[in-house]
């Protein structure tokens, strides 16, 4: 008997070697290579081809299609795509296992009530769909569930039905008889994926595909689906933390620059329209370690609580511990501050927090991270109205920031009565109209004077 031909593929990228290699020569990753058996085509032509042959047309023969999106009723989740879902389009959405991708899925499923939505799922059985409805306590007559792993049933029953929107959790578990390997290889996910999409255009049918990513790129990641895609959603969050963030990494009927927040309550993802007056406690009892920091994400301005604890080291070296922030970052500042502004800080122990559980690495929240260091070390509280957006650079200049108006606005909008910003920001900056008090510093000595009137 001869032997199966097989080949190797990078789980990561999806790229191709006839011998295995431990780093893959095109995404740098190291250890995806994996052995598959080589793609074999059908004879037989699959369910999904088009027969049609088009034909090459001038830029004014193209009729112009008004794309009526299809509004979700989900203002997050419209917010991400641009504005709705455009018909006939294929969005991936990515995200680690247990973050909440069937939950949104099912979710945005049952809220359209006015067209028909197909799910199907590979992974839950339908009394597990069932059971997870009713916990989010949503109701569709409309919705079909559909529990398949071939892709070609699911042609076969969306061809019949002619769904509007079709959600396929997950790509990982769907496999087409056209190929020999198991469902979750990188051709298999690489062919259905393709498959999906010939669909999606010829039909008009909007198809959301989920799609796992873990950290070590056990199952396939989406880089090999992201250019097959027109856009790739990713769901982010830490597990530990209510907070989801909806990003979009590519969108090609819409800005990539936008984000989702979602709160993971007991009935399922809540939207978030005001992200800081969740992320952010009123601290009018004055403790001391707490500053606000107004930052962008994307294009979205939102303020920010970070919390630091200064003390005495116990042990000969002291410690130094971030969440959501970057620790070489942190060091960097505590130099600062140490070098110029004069702190001795080397014999303390320094635990940051940004509250939330975000990740932010927008420069300009190293003002309130600064500020809030410097108020737990002399146990001195920030007035609770007050809230910085700055970068500091190496030899504790304050630096300007972009978009410094909007985080103004945002500022001013949640009923601060005072922000700190660098002074280099004040050229081409319109303040007329803000009735918040803006505080322009220059150095991190000025910012130590300003909130705490010493030297
Ligand atoms: P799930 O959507 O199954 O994640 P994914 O499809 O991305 O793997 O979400 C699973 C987690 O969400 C699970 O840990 C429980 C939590 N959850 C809630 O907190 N509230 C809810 O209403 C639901 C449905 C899930
Ligand atoms: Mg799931």
């Amino acid at each position: 008997m001869s032997k199966a031909k097989t080949t190797f593929y990078c789980r990561n990228c999806g790229s191709e070697s006839s011998k295995w290699v431990g780093r893959c020569p095109a995404c740098g990753e190291w250890n995806t290579y994996i052995e598959e058996p080589v793609e074999k085509k059908s004879a037989q032509p699959a369910v999904y081809e088009v027969a049609e042959r088009a034909r090459p047309q001038k830029l004014s023969e193209i009729s112009a299609v008004n794309y009526q999106r299809i509004n979700t009723h989900n203002d997050e989740l419209n917010r991400v795509l641009g504005g709705g879902l455009v018909p006939g389009s294929l969005v991936l959405l990515g995200g680690e296992p247990g973050i909440g991708k069937s939950t949104l899925a099912l979710q945005v499923a049952l809220q359209l009530k006015s067209r028909r939505v197909m799910y199907v799922s590979g992974e839950e059985s339908l009394q597990q769909i069932k059971l997870r409805a009713e916990r989010i306590g949503g109701k569709d007559e409309e919705c079909l569930f559909l529990n398949e792993t071939s892709l070609e049933n699911i042609l076969v029953y969306c061809k019949e039905l002619k769904p509007a929107l079709l959600f396929i959790d997950s790509i990982q578990t769907i496999s087409t008889q056209g190929i020999d390997s198991s469902a979750g290889s990188v051709s298999q996910i690489r062919e259905c994926t393709a498959a999906l999409l010939k669909f999606a255009k010829a039909t008009h049918t909007s198809i959301f595909l989920i799609g796992h990513i873990t950290k070590d790129g056990i199952l396939a990641g989406p880089k090999i689906l992201e250019h097959i895609v027109d856009a790739v959603l990713q769901f982010e969050g830490d597990h530990n933390h209510v907070y989801r963030i909806l990003r979009s990494l590519k969108n090609r009927f819409g800005s990539t620059s936008e984000l989702g927040i979602f709160e993971m309550r007991g009935n399922g993802l809540r939207e978030v329209s005001n992200p800081s007056e969740m992320l952010i406690t009123t601290n009018d009892e004055g403790l001391s370690g707490i500053s606000i920091g107004a930052t962008i994400d994307g294009i979205r301005p939102f303020l920010i609580e970070v919390q630091a604890l200064v003390s005495s080291a116990v042990y000969g070296t002291p410690q130094r511990s971030c969440t959501g922030f970057d620790s070489r970052r942190l060091n960097m500042l505590l130099a600062v501050l140490e070098k110029r502004a004069g702190f001795k800080l080397s014999a303390k122990d320094v635990f940051l927090n940004i509250a939330g559980g975000l990740k932010v690495d927008d420069p300009a929240i190293d003002l309130s991270v600064i500020a809030a260091i410097m108020s737990s070390n002399i146990d001195t509280s920030v007035h609770h109205l007050y809230c910085f957006s700055g970068e500091v650079g190496l030899s504790g200049e304050i630096r300007p920031v972009s978009r410094i108006e909007q985080r103004i606005q945002e500022a001013q909008k949640l009923g601060f009565s005072k922000i700190f910003v660098a002074s280099a920001n004040r050229k081409g900056i319109d303040l007329s109209g803000s009735t918040i008090q803006v505080a322009f510093v220059s150095k991190v000595e000025q910012l130590f004077k300003a909130l705490f009137g010493k030297n």
